[in-house]
């Protein structure tokens, strides 16, 4: 002989989606309520007070409602036989075995549907109002018999999370289903874009809303019973997209190593510390150790503040002295010479020349103070380096680099594409889009003269740069994105630039004038990618050392690779960041990576 405890699950389609209490039944009191009152029975029963009942049997038990047989409520229990007449539901009860002696407790995540079943709940055409809070719970609409539809015309302030939305009439207003966490039900809830500076913020899954409204009956048809008309959105809680963000990151990552180990590239490591500018470009991070050595010495000096006379007779003294002042010097030596690598291509040339194509991936820094929505501090980048290769072979695995991602995150099912197409959504930037045309259309090219060009002829039409077309010039956003956006409306590859705006180990054209470099230029972002053929002429790469006045001696070892054994080699570096921002649609580099560095900040 052992007790039973059921929870018993009523859907009857008056809102009251369930209904669970405890229950032990006994197979000499059967119980059985009549269908037609059964839910003004139940609003006697208290979920203090369950049915107790002995069965002698194993077996799943069945709760056959009989109408014909009414529903006795006796000592505050509802009873209702477990056999009877006329059988008409049939619910199966979950069973589970107790000691005699065990508190059947009463399934306290389920009792706020039972503790509803109040005297007078159902029929009360005013909310149920809270004490301490101001808003209503979801449960107090929906999860009445009357699903709510006895509360139209009621005035409400609503807190929840978005589980679904959708924009409707061409954008003009949001459905959103928000839920509280008071039922499992949600509320239909509409807003019309004029409460809102940005209803594409509101839609977002997991957006936490606050709205003041008003309940209306739907209209007939739809399969809620009641909804709210929002006249006011009070505050929005946006989702955080760090995750999202994370993992395309993180998918991006993975597609990159997998392209370049499918490409049989050797993947190296290169370090970053340095004593070379290997950019020419001087925008670098300083690396000492000066400054908290500063510091101890002055601790130590006010600790022991300086010798007088007599003491420096003393000969440890002296010695000590001395000392202190070699750290001092090696440490101004240190200071001046090292950095923090802005690239990591000089160390992969040698690489690429040793043992054919490699690539890296890995942080680089550049100390110019760029605080725009593109540049951070301290970057990832991939720089592959291409062994045998000229300038054209170089774009080509730029331009399959890039469609490879682009088609990876495409191809990706699951949980990642509805992180994509949830970011679309929230961003409410066409990424998938972008994605789409990236991967499916082959990139343009056109040379540095020609996009001067371009850019001039959309200047005689009327079309204005804040810095002005003129051959020589560095390109600049505003032309990068014109020519991605407006000229092509596609990826672009301009190449062979003016050899004054770029770095010294770029080949030298046989004009002479221009390098065999390239940038990638895409939709949005502008520049993803910078590289170039390198020069391998050992002459020329002297001379150009010597025009922009660069010293040989940090590039001895570099030189080498020109001295013995020369060849060809190109390579290209892809800000990840901006292939992040580019495939999620988010608009600030910082958004991006975790514990952006810029200037002004690195403090987490
Ligand atoms: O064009 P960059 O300066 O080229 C190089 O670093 C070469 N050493 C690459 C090579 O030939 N191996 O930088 C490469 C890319 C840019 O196209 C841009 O996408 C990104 O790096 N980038 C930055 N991203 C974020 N913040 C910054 N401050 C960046 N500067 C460049
Ligand atoms: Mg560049």
């Amino acid at each position: 002989m052992w007790d039973l405890v059921c929870y018993l699950t009523f859907n009857v389609g008056l809102g009251l989606t369930s209904l669970i209490f405890p229950l032990k039944p006994r197979t000499t009191h059967l119980v059985s309520f009549p269908l037609a009152n059964h839910l003004g029975a139940l609003s006697h029963l208290r979920h203090s007070t369950p049915l107790v009942a002995r069965s002698s049997s194993s077996a799943d038990l069945q709760v056959m409602f009989d109408a014909s047989v009414p529903a006795t409520i006796d000592n505050g229990c509802l009873k209702i036989p477990l056999q009877g007449k006329g059988t008409k539901y049939k619910i199966k009860l979950s069973v589970e075995t107790l000691t005699d002696d065990e508190e059947i407790p009463p399934p306290s995540d389920k009792l706020a549907a039972v503790s509803l079943l109040q005297e007078g709940a159902f029929s009360s055409p005013t909310v149920e109002k809270q004490r301490f809070r101001r808003h209503v719970p979801v449960k107090s609409i929906l999860c009445r018999p009357d699903g709510g539809a006895g509360l139209a015309g009621q005035k409400v302030l609503i807190f929840g999370w978005v589980r679904t939305a959708r924009l409707q009439g061409k954008g003009s207003f949001a459905f959103l289903e928000v839920n509280d966490g008071s039922c499992p039900a949600y509320l239909q809830v509409i807003v019309d874009a004029s409460l809102s500076d940005d209803l594409s913020k509101l839609i977002a899954k997991g957006t936490c809303v606050v709205v003041d409204g008003c309940l209306k009956l739907p209209p007939q048809g739809t399969k809620q019973k009641i909804e709210l008309k929002v006249e006011e959105v009070v505050s929005v809680g946006t989702v955080d997209q760090i995750a999202s963000v994370a993992r395309i990151r993180n998918a991006l990552a993975f597609a990159t190593h997998s392209f370049f180990q499918s490409q049989s590239f050797l993947y190296v490591n290169t370090p970053i510390i340095t004593t070379s500018d290997c950019e020419g470009a001087g925008e670098m991070f300083q690396v000492t150790t000066l400054i908290s050595a500063t510091e101890k010495l002055e601790r130590e000096l006010m600790e022991n503040p300086p010798p007088t006379e007599a003491d420096r007779a003393s000969k440890d003294i002296t010695a000590s002295l001395a000392e202190l002042a070699n750290a001092k010097l090696s440490l101004s030596r240190t200071v001046e010479r090292s950095r923090l690598k802005p690239g990591l291509r000089l160390q992969l040339e040698s690489y690429a020349c040793a043992l054919g194509s490699v690539y890296t991936f890995g942080p680089t820094f550049r100390a110019e103070n760029s605080h725009t929505s593109r540049h951070l501090a301290e970057f990832w980048i991939v720089e592959p380096e291409l062994a045998l290769a000229d300038l054209k072979e170089d774009m080509d695995c730029a331009e399959a680099y890039v469609r490879y991602m682009c088609t990876s995150l495409q191809e990706n099912s699951g949980i990642l594409r509805e992180k994509i197409v949830v970011m679309a959504k929230n961003v409410g930037d066409g990424c998938i889009d972008r994605l789409e045309l990236v991967a499916s259309t082959p990139f343009v090219r056109v040379t540095y003269t020609d996009a001067i060009e371009l850019l001039k002829e959309a200047v005689a039409q009327g079309e204005t740069f804040e810095n002005q077309v003129e051959w020589g010039i560095n390109l600049v956003f505003e032309h990068e994105r014109y020519l991605t956006e407006v000229v092509f409306q596609k990826p672009v590859i301009v190449y062979n630039y003016p050899k004054g705006i770029k770095a010294f180990y770029m080949r030298v054209n046989d004009d002479g004038k221009t390098v065999a470099a390239m940038d990638v230029l895409v939709p949005k972002v502008g520049e993803l990618i910078g590289g170039s053929q390198r020069e391998e002429r050992y002459a020329v790469l002297m001379n150009r050392l010597e025009e922009i006045g660069l010293p040989v001696e940090p590039y001895e070892w570099y030189l080498d690779l020109r001295r013995h054994g020369t060849v060809k080699h190109s390579g290209f570096g892809l800000g990840f960041e901006r292939m992040v921002l580019f495939a999620t649609g988010m608009d600030n580099i910082r958004d991006v990576i975790p514990f952006p560095r810029y200037p002004g900040r690195a403090d987490l």
